[in-house]
């Protein structure tokens, strides 16, 4: 499963970026609304420049003609801009259309695995399922990316990719792996949940603290002799 970072801000986008294990970035309208004062363009341009992967920009037209428009816009911006619709019919028009001019697609807001099925027929590069939305409603939002990879897997020519999106804890990382999704797109600060545990860093404080205690122990037993440069070196 390949990791994305959710979000449209390039300090998050840098420190993460640094694990080099990061494939992609998702932004949206809230996203960017976040980050006061910033140009879209200009902050869609530098991700690009930051991440070699996928970089979702997404539209704010729901007309078809809008979205077209706009999606012929963002995409000349950078080869790795994947255009975000929204999944209304409106959306699922202007990603057929977009599909057959070789602009990707990445359909967000997708909360049933009806919904789902459209997007790849329609030839999306990316559905984003919202699996915390759904949960938020005491749904099971691991189940819908569970029913859509399974859609997917029974359907080969099918070829949308599965992005779990809405990741609001570590559970939900590891569960959206097995459940088969292609991409789960993380906020920074659930990532750095994800890759601490408290075992770890016990583990490494007792390690480096022995080392301590040997190194003081060896060298207060040393016995001052005058050592070959290459044995001393060892
Ligand atoms: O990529 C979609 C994501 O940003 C939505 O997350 O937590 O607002 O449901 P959330």
């Amino acid at each position: 499963m390949q990791i994305f970072l959710d979000t449209a801000n390039l300090d998050e986008i840098r420190e993460i970026a640094a694990w080099g294990i990061l494939a992609g970035v998702t932004t949206n309208p809230s996203l960017l609304a976040k980050e006061k004062g910033a140009d879209f363009r200009a902050t869609i341009e530098e991700i690009c420049r930051l991440v070699n992967g996928p970089v979702s920009a997404e539209v704010i037209s729901t007309d078809v003609a809008g979205m077209l428009d706009e999606a012929r816009r963002y995409a000349a911006w950078h080869p790795n801009v994947v255009v975000k619709i929204p999944l209304i019919p409106n959306g699922i028009s202007a990603v057929s259309t977009l599909a057959r001019e070789g602009i990707k697609t990445n359909v967000t807001l997708c909360f049933n695995a009806n919904q789902a099925l459209f997007t790849a027929l329609a030839g999306a590069t990316y559905v984003s399922p919202f699996v915390g939305r759904l949960d938020d409603i005491s749904e099971d939002g691991m189940a819908l990316i569970r029913d859509i990879a399974q859609i997917y897997r029974n359907y080969p020519q099918l070829k949308t990719q599965v992005l779990a999106a809405s990741i609001r804890h570590p559970r939900h990382l590891t569960d959206a792996a097995l459940a088969g999704a292609d991409v789960a797109t993380v906020p920074a600060a659930v990532l750095k949940q994800a890759i601490k545990h408290p075992l770890t860093d016990a583990g490494l404080e007792k390690f480096l603290s022995d080392w301590k205690k040997r190194q003081a122990e060896k060298s207060a037993t040393a016995i001052p002799v005058e050592l070959p440069a290459a044995v001393a070196r060892a």
